[in-house]
């Protein structure tokens, strides 16, 4: 597995390493590119669908694809998701909207897992009702909800998230494994949940998940969480069934500073490690092994294509103010994380102390700093790369900019798979709460 920081490195306000970097990683000719900025107009997202393609094969040419769910919540774009579904693999939701987005890009129920992240008993109730693969409950109020609402008729596979207390090197905020975070059930408590699941009717527990974090670079807190799983399985005989699957979540990470996916950490890497480690515990009656990786499939795929508006000085250094901004794309102010930005044809040049910055009224509305980007100029188009993943998913409407549109590429074709927002989508909901004079 790569060495290279990976995921979601932070970044200080200097000057950033590997500025220069500028290979193509999501391949979209600039032709196509400026035909979608004068057809459309910018910012827009921008997804190459033979990328996205790539990034689900390299999981299943590693594991089978019934085993891999693609986590919704890095990218949910519904054509995104048939595209990714059309290679076998299934589907992880955190959310009801994430379900229901699952489902309407055409994903049968029991292809879908309801994911270990906190739910209320509107979002257990609706699913349950629905339909669905698999539903992890990561909290006691997730599994009451669930016995209340599960129906006796249609037993419903169910799963314990356990909250593994390891600290697997994500940024702070995306650290989900430690012992002081708020998913899932420690290992001693899972026995009790085990069996309650045991003993509801309409309910069936088949897996134990973990998700350690995101934006990881290494392998072993993946082994160190399925031995742990191993130990609290090799425990809850007599409370229940035997555990049919061990699901150790996403995480997997992207080497941002680097301009393509060569070095990127290896799915088939993972697999191999844990599938070994699986069997030296296990033998003939190891669990199925699972995995729910987001950002790995999706974050190569796209870049958010924005014009700039204009080059400033600020505080003697170089600046250009671009169209999109941290509404349409918050990673660099949420998590300091480095995305290649350049231009369209060619690479940036010149010293890298070039501060890209958006639209929005506050200067800490940044998309990147340090950047080789000299001679760019006004009208010029710029794109931030290996947006693809947590990029249009996180865009707000601050100062009541519509969202971005969202567009599909496929060699020199293009497509719009989703429209910019527009006015009467700025104020959905309001006008009729409008009060006359
Ligand atoms: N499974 C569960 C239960 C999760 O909570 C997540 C991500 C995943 C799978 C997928 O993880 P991935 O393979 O994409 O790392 N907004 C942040 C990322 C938050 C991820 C939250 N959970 C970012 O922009 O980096």
């Amino acid at each position: 597995m790569s060495g290279r920081e990976a995921g979601t490195r932070e970044a200080g306000n200097g000057a950033e390493p590997g500025a220069a970097a500028a290979s193509h990683a999501a391949g979209i000719a600039p032709e196509v590119l400026e035909e979608v900025a004068a057809e459309i107009g910018t910012p827009a997202y921008v997804y190459d669908g033979r990328a996205l393609d790539a990034g689900v094969r390299r999981w299943t040419e590693a594991v089978p694809p019934e085993d891999i769910l693609y986590s919704v919540k890095a990218n949910s774009n519904l054509s995104v998701l048939r595209r990714l579904a059309s290679h076998g693999i299934g589907l992880e939701a955190g959310t009801w909207g994430e379900y229901a987005r699952a489902r309407r890009s055409g994903v049968p129920s029991d292809r879908v897992t309801l994911g270990g992240v906190p739910k209320d008993e509107t979002t257990v109730r609706s699913v349950l009702k629905a339909g669905v693969g698999l539903a992890v409950f990561q909290a006691e109020g997730e599994v009451e909800a669930a016995a209340r609402h599960a129906d006796p008729g249609r037993p419903t596979p169910a799963g314990v998230r356990v909250l593994p207390g390891i600290r697997a090197g994500a940024h702070p905020s995306l650290e989900t494994g430690a012992a002081d975070a708020k998913f899932g059930f420690a290992p001693d408590e899972v026995p009790a949940v085990w069996r309650r699941l045991a003993e509801t009717p309409g309910l069936e527990p088949t897996t134990l998940a973990v998700h350690l974090g995101s934006g990881l670079d290494d392998a072993a807190p993946y082994v160190t969480a399925l031995d742990l799983l191993l130990d609290v399985a090799g425990e809850l005989g007599g409370h229940g069934p035997a555990v049919r699957a061990l699901d150790v979540g996403g995480g997997l990470g992207v080497d941002y500073e680097a301009g393509d996916a060569e070095g990127d950490p290896d799915p088939g890497e993972l697999a191999r490690r844990l599938r070994r480690r699986m069997e030296e515990r296990a033998g003939e009656e190891a669990p199925r092994l699972r995995f729910e990786p987001g950002r790995s499939v999706c974050a190569r795929a796209g870049v958010v294509l924005t014009r700039v508006q204009y080059g400033r000085e600020r505080g003697g250094r170089p600046a250009l103010v671009c169209d999109a901004g941290y509404s349409d794309f918050p990673r660099h102010v949420l998590y300091g994380a480095h995305h290649d930005i350049g231009p369209i044809r060619g690479e940036g040049r010149g010293p890298a102390d070039v501060a890209v910055l958006g639209p929005t009224c506050e200067s800490g509305d940044v998309l990147g700093v340090g950047r080789s980007l000299h001679g760019v100029e006004a009208d010029d188009l710029l794109v931030v790369r290996d947006a693809g993943a947590y990029g249009f998913v996180m865009a707000s409407n601050y100062n009541s900019r519509p969202r971005p549109p969202e567009v599909l590429v496929d060699g020199d074709d293009w497509r719009p798979i989703r429209d910019r927002e527009s006015l009467d989508d700025l104020w959905r909901g309001e006008t009729k709460h409008l009060l006359d004079d």
